[in-house]
């Protein structure tokens, strides 16, 4: 049994499902007892209604990253301050959480991190810095979950908003690209330390394709096989949380499945 709360990041190629896996994880959880904290990290936003949020709701959360006048706040740099400027960071970040998380169903709290400038002035600036302290001071204690959507692709890697998380999970469909960025994450997340990757294999439609899958994934472990669920795609047709529409779905049990694995596995 760990002593202390867990952090898990969802990753992988566009579109495999980090979104619908870590949001519904995040509401399966938190009906298990736990605290849990739902980090977007994606720019786009999506997080909130996979996990129930109404759309009036949602639609008013301001990110993280443009909340100028705590970033000013936090760093030290006046909104629009130079990102050559060296900034302070102050440890007190508590109180963000208590400022900015919004509710979601089944006690879920969300984290909107928003936009964080890309190229090579991304890891130089005042709101992903702020993010990335964020994160990794974040201490948990025991019975809260963190579970973070991140950007599709490996960029996040470099930012580092990643690091120190307990487990990273890799979303994969059973095609060759997405196995081949689940191959460069690994690589990457041993560069940030990262204690343990594992696979999620989403989308299976048949034998054939997780065939391929455990044959192309090579040592990293696979945490859970989901089935390709018609009716997660019904839900986002109808604008609600794939939880909401039909709880005991094919996907879902797999996700049910995952849940366990991971709280057997990491003790939490
Ligand atoms: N097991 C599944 N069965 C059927 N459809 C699925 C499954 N998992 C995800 N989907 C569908 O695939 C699409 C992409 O899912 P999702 O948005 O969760 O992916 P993502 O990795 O977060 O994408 P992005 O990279 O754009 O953030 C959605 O339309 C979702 O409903
Ligand atoms: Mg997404």
């Amino acid at each position: 049994m760990r002593d202390r709360g867990f952090k898990l990041a969802v990753a992988g190629k566009g579109g495999v499902g980090k979104t619908f896996i870590s949001g519904t994880l995040a509401r399966l959880l938190a009906r298990d007892g736990y605290r849990v904290l739902a980090v977007d990290a994606d720019p786009n936003i999506n997080l909130a209604s996979t996990l129930g949020i109404p759309r009036e709701i949602s639609e008013r959360i301001t990110p993280l990253s443009e909340n100028e006048r705590l970033i000013a706040e936090k760093t030290g740099v006046p909104p629009g301050g130079s990102y050559g400027l060296v900034f302070r960071l102050t440890p007190r970040v508590d109180d963000i959480f208590q400022r900015f998380c919004v509710e979601a169903p089944d006690g879920v709290r969300l984290l909107v991190m928003g936009t964080v400038k890309g190229g090579d002035t991304g890891c130089m600036c005042p709101a992903n810095a702020l993010l990335r302290v964020l994160m990794q001071h974040l201490l948990l204690s025991r019975g809260e979950v963190v579970v973070m959507d991140m950007v599709a692709g490996l960029e996040h890697l470099g930012r580092g908003t990643a690091k120190r998380v307990d487990s990273m999970l890799v979303v994969v469909e059973p095609t060759l690209k997405s196995i081949e960025t689940l191959r460069r994450i690994v690589r990457l997340a041993e560069d940030i330390e990262i204690p343990e990757v594992l696979a999620v294999a989403n989308k299976l439609r048949d034998e054939r394709s997780r065939k391929l899958i455990e044959r192309e994934l090579g040592d990293t472990p696979i945490a859970a096989y989901i089935p390709y669920d018609p009716s997660i795609e019904e839900a986002e047709l109808l604008g609600v949380a794939p939880l909401d529409h039909d709880e005991h779905s094919p996907a879902i049990e797999a996700l049910r499945g995952l849940k366990e694995y991971l709280k057997d596995r990491y003790g939490f």
